[in-house]
């Protein structure tokens, strides 16, 4: 992101300077582990098609509409998070909560997301030394368990990854990585597509589309509902800020609907890629599509030991994925970090040391939660699945919840209209009534009945 968003005058605070790099921003935000190791997993454990149905519809119901209303009030106010609710709520109201349990999200969620790229880290190296490259799922799954249960390899790789993030973030080098991720992303796009049609021609791939594009309901629980609307709040990077302090670097002839829509539907076609990559590949080599987080690494080792020059492209596949999840962490660490910067005037430098180390405390819990503390849980999960589970399934919706409430129930149509009109230039009338009815009732239902029945409070 090419901003440093030191200054605290409205005019002077940095913004994005083209669309082009609005584009590749938010996207840049969305694009990351999320796609390639969240969303096969999940899909695999809730039964595959119909699980990705529900999805969609949370992106188009939920995610789309929470996504605009971030955008849009993080560029009203041009604030962080925090300061972007207080701007724009009447008096006494404390709407300003929502950005507080974002600043805390974004430590929870990047306490596991951290220890995730610390192992495609790990499987840079392992990709480059080469035993992992194999069809034989014991090799894999030994490869894997081997990284998972050793806890200073989960610890140095965790801290490496922090490392890059508070660097890049601290030395406002972020332009640089903005420019990167323009560039690879098409690259990550065609390896992903060349791991697809190596998986689609693996012997029984027909069963792993079937899974992905055949729904059957049935599978469907109350509990898959809540994980699906978890994803989608997830991968759009919604429900905790991220788009708001985003939003404030927007310029203000930004087209907002039209930004969002076209990160949506990009960031859908990255994950059905990964999809089409991973679940031939899971029924061709006998892999359980439920194996859970490590299903990634099982998987694309399997893909790339069975096509010519596997063992480099995946050296390849591992750095770009890498890449693609450091951006998106910038934009995690973005929250805490605009934040510290505007509310104690802290200098970057301090705002992104204090909140790299916070993180690093934090995703130790996580780091170790396949080894020394896999036997410690709270309310029956591991730190690493407890900070996952709430964030994605209670956080990021009730964010999604009281953003959705404010902008249609307190914000309201005129203001709405205004702002993402950019004050009457674009013609897009219907878009914003569109919307506003999906904020105003849609929305807000949908979160709270899916929760409500998830979290098994009503039944
Ligand atoms: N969307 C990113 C991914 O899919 C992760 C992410 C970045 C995120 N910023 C976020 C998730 C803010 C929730 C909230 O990998």
């Amino acid at each position: 992101m090419s901003v440093q968003s030191s200054e605290k005058a409205p005019i002077n605070r940095a913004k994005f300077a083209t669309n082009l790099g609005v584009l590749a921003a938010t996207l840049g935000s969305a694009v990351g582990l999320g796609n390639i190791w969240k969303f096969p997993y999940l899909t695999g454990s809730n039964g595959g098609a119909a699980f990705l149905l529900v999805y969609i519809v949370c992106i188009l119901l939920i995610g789309i509409p929470v996504m605009v209303s971030e955008l849009v009030l993080g560029r009203a106010a041009r604030s962080n998070a925090i300061a972007t609710m207080q701007k724009l709520a009447p008096a006494k109201q404390p709407w300003w909560l929502i950005g507080a349990a974002g600043v805390l999200a974004a430590f929870m969620i990047m306490a596991f997301y951290s220890e995730v790229a610390a192992w495609v880290f790990a499987y840079i190296i392992k990709a480059i030394q080469g035993g992992i490259l194999s069809t034989d799922p014991n090799v894999t799954k030994a490869a894997f368990g081997d990284l998972v249960s050793n806890p200073v390899q989960s610890l140095i790789w965790q801290w490496i990854d922090l490392a890059v993030v508070g660097f890049i973030i601290l030395l406002g080098v972020n332009k640089g990585i903005e420019g990167a991720t323009k560039k690879l992303m098409p690259v990550l796009l065609f390896l992903l597509i060349l791991v697809g049609i190596r998986s689609l021609t693996l012997p029984g791939a027909g069963q792993g589309l079937a899974f992905l594009f055949q729904p059957d309901f049935s599978k469907l629980t109350a509990a898959s509902f809540l994980v699906a609307m978890g994803l989608a709040f997830f991968k759009l990077s919604v429900g905790m800020g991220t788009m708001i302090t985003y939003g404030s670097y927007f310029r203000d002839d930004q087209d907002i609907p039209g930004t969002a829509v076209r990160v949506a539907f990009s960031d859908l076609a990255v994950s059905l890629l990964a999809g089409i990559a991973i679940f031939p590949a899971v029924f061709a080599f006998g892999y359980k599509p439920d194996a859970g987080a490590s299903l990634l690494f099982l998987t694309i080792p399997s893909v790339f030991a069975s096509m010519p020059l596997g063992g480099f492209f995946m050296v390849i596949f591992f750095i770009l994925t890498a890449i693609a999840s450091i951006g998106a962490q910038i934009s995690l660490v973005e929250v805490p970090v605009a934040f510290l910067q505007e509310k104690f005037q802290f200098s970057r430098q301090k705002a992104s040391i204090i909140t790299v180390v916070g993180i690093a405390i934090v995703g130790s819990l996580a780091a170790l939660s396949n080894s020394s503390l896999a036997s410690a849980h709270v309310f029956g999960m591991t730190f690493f699945d407890l900070f996952d589970y709430a964030t994605s399934n209670i956080l990021l919706p009730l964010g999604g919840l009281f953003i959705a409430i404010f902008v249609g129930w307190v914000w309201g149509y005129k203001k709405l209209n205004d702002a993402l009109s950019n004050h009457g230039t674009l013609s897009n009338q219907i878009i914003i009534k569109v919307l506003y009815g999906t904020l105003l009732v849609v929305t807000p239902i949908l979160v709270a009945i899916v929760m409500l029945n998830g979290l098994k409070i009503i039944k």
